[in-house]
């Protein structure tokens, strides 16, 4: 397989935008048939889909979401050849959450691959604006699309269980229940509004010596929290074994333990068994898709690219093939 090309567009600053984990991995694995129609769930800087459409036929698709209207823009420009020169035939942008792929798939038919890379991307999570990061002083939203509620809203409602809840089960922080209890007396006094409001009550409850780790656990549990991000997961896990066709793949990148789990489990309950094989179950007349795992262990960037970027420390990719 030739080597994907280093990750520099047109428009020069693609690396400043998010810099792509496991990139060669991750499209060895996806990419079957050039002329295929291949998912891209999480576009974020479109370096994982740059690559994809580098190694599409005239004929293959790409169908690309996005829920953060920023990136969607961003992929405007950077793919403006792809999309008005050549008709935007072979790639196609949606400001939306990748489970809508569901009815797109009824225009569209089957597909060859899915790729998920979750989490946020390094615009995001470095520009103040969302309130993502600690790092800056923000508004609190966390909203990767609005609609929604936002961090602030659920910092200043939620009672004290439910904020230890995300904090405990999204977080696995051990000062969670600590936390949770001086948010809400900080917001008696008044309202959490901003990060620095979250990591002053956070530097109140936890010990100096684990304050980095446990601002960097609450931050990402409520983002979890305030996008859903486990049950929309879940939900496209369900949603796959539909939308791919026979020997068609998924490689998801997760960045968190529970993701993880979440994948790793989902291929197992769902996996497909030889000796099943002369008597697959039928359900109203079709076979139940099944998987084939790809990736016995998953697969975690090289020493290289996690010293290039830091970054990519946490990820873990698993992929697995629908058998229909
Ligand atoms: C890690 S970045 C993807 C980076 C991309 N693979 C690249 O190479 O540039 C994750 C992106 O997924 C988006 N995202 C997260 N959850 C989503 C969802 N449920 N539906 C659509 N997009 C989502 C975020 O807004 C973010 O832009």
């Amino acid at each position: 397989m030739e080597p994907i090309k280093a990750d520099k567009t047109k428009s020069g600053s693609a690396a400043d935008y998010h810099t792509s984990v496991l990139l060669e991995e991750s499209i060895k694995l996806l990419f079957t048939d050039k002329e295929g129609i291949y998912i891209d769930g999480t576009l974020g800087g479109g370096g994982h889909a740059a690559a994809i459409l580098e190694k599409l036929g005239k004929g293959g698709k790409l169908l690309a979401f996005d829920k953060d209207a920023e990136a969607i823009g961003y992929c405007k420009k950077r793919f403006k050849d792809e999309l008005e020169i050549l008709g935007g035939t072979r790639l196609v942008l949606f400001n939306d959450s990748y489970n809508k792929a569901d009815s797109i798939t009824e225009i569209f038919g089957k597909v060859s691959g899915i790729l998920l890379d979750l989490g946020v991307s390094s615009r995001q999570f470095d520009f103040a604006e969302k309130g993502f990061s600690f790092r800056f002083d923000a508004p609190i939203d966390m909203r990767f699309e609005g609609g929604i509620e936002s961090a602030e809203a659920i910092l200043n409602n939620y009672s004290e269980n439910e904020l230890e809840k995300i904090f405990k089960d999204y977080g696995e922080e051990p000062f969670a229940r600590v936390i949770a209890r001086r948010i809400i007396n900080n917001r008696r006094v008044s309202p959490i509004k901003t990060t620095f409001d979250l990591k002053f009550a956070i530097e109140q409850s936890v010990p100096e010596k684990i304050l980095k780790k446990s601002l960097s656990r609450v931050f990402q549990a409520l983002r979890i929290a305030v996008n859903r991000e486990l049950e929309e997961l879940s939900k496209m896990l369900e949603n796959s074994l539909k939308l791919l066709k026979n020997k068609g793949r998924i490689v998801v990148i997760s960045y968190h333990s529970l993701e993880d789990r979440i994948v790793k489990n989902f291929f197992r309950e769902n996996i497909f068994k030889e000796k099943e094989k002369k008597s697959t179950v039928i359900i109203l007349g079709e076979p139940i898709p099944k998987f084939k795992i790809l990736t016995p262990k998953p697969i975690e960037p090289s020493f290289k690219e996690q010293q290039q970027n830091p970054r990519s420390r946490s990820a873990k990719l698993r992929a697995a093939e629908c058998i229909k």
